[in-house]
């Protein structure tokens, strides 16, 4: 099925169930959804720049501080899906959204919408979480080959983790290493602190078969049974996770999509961008 259709019909059944939603956009939460976008993060110079065009003069800034080009563009189509996403929530322009970032670099919304939102990118792809009242950490990883995912395993990852990834046969580690670092990362995000928590103060799962969970949450003294984790896999070679304190919500996964086609997806306007529509 074309990502079109399936958005469509994903839309719709939004659409319909508007309970406990009211936000002004034209997207809509089903009670206690979570939704999940994804984009690639290639695209034609007329997209970049109706991406850019939805930039603050800060992310502006940012993009252009990067060295690498590649780096510019990947910035600059990620925060842009951000911003033309949340603006589908709220029902304005994309550059309108105003963003503040937390003590840990953690960015959410100025105003007093009670959506709540994360990111991630790795690679190529962009991936953004969002969801009513409840914060929410995303990450995505590419999987690559990794040299020693034990050495790192050992520094980073609690004692049990490191075992069992040391239980692996080692064709099976490097996957292993990412589901564990994935959802490790999303908790710390979902929190807000960042790298700055000790990955080994709590647990996941991470062997084969194990569902996602956390066995122990320890840095804020939280029991684990109170937060929620999902092994995503949205993609070939990417392996991903979202975590949240909240019991499971339902989630609506929409398909990653090229760039171009978020915006058309969602039926953005396309004025900020002159003679840019021919995607
Ligand atoms: C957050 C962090 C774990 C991200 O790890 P990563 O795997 O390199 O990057 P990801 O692609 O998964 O996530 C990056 C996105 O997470 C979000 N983010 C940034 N800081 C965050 C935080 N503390 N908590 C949750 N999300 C955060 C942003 O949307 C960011 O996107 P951007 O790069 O376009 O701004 C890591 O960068 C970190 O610990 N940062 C903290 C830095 C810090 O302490 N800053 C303080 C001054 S602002």
């Amino acid at each position: 099925m074309h990502p079109n259709e399936v958005n469509k019909i994903c839309l719709e059944e939004i659409l319909l169930d508007e309970v406990g939603t009211a936000e002004s956009g034209p997207l809509r939460f089903g009670q206690r959804e979570v939704q999940l976008w994804g984009i690639w993060l290639t695209a034609s110079d007329a997209v970049l720049a109706y991406y850019r065009s939805t930039l603050s003069l800060d992310e502006r800034q940012r993009a252009e501080r990067f060295a690498f080009e590649n780096l510019k563009r990947s910035y600059t189509l990620s925060r842009g899906g951000l911003r033309i996403l949340l603006a589908h929530y709220l029902g304005c322009s994309p550059h309108e959204i105003e963003l503040i970032c937390g003590p840990k670099g953690k960015p959410a919304l100025r105003s007093s919408s009670r959506i709540r939102f994360n990111a991630s990118h790795s690679g190529q792809m962009a991936l953004y979480a969002f969801t009513l009242g409840c914060e929410l950490g995303v990450d995505v990883e590419q999987l690559r080959e990794l040299d020693e995912p034990e050495s790192i395993s050992a520094r980073f990852f609690s004692a049990e983790e490191a075992a069992e990834l040391l239980s692996l046969k080692p064709e099976d580690r490097v996957l292993a290493f990412f589901r564990c670092w994935t959802r490790k990362e999303a908790y710390v995000k979902a929190i807000g602190e960042g790298l700055a928590i000790p990955l080994n103060r709590f647990q996941v799962t991470l062997l084969p078969g194990v569902p996602a969970r956390f066995v122990q949450v320890t840095s804020d003294f939280e029991n684990a049974g109170a937060w929620t984790l999902h092994h995503l896999e949205l993609a070939p070679g990417y392996v991903g996770a979202l975590a949240y304190r909240d019991s499971r919500r339902p989630m609506t996964i929409h398909p990653i999509m090229r760039a171009d086609e978020l915006p058309e997806v969602l039926h953005a306007p396309f004025s900020a961008s002159k003679g840019a529509r021919r995607f």
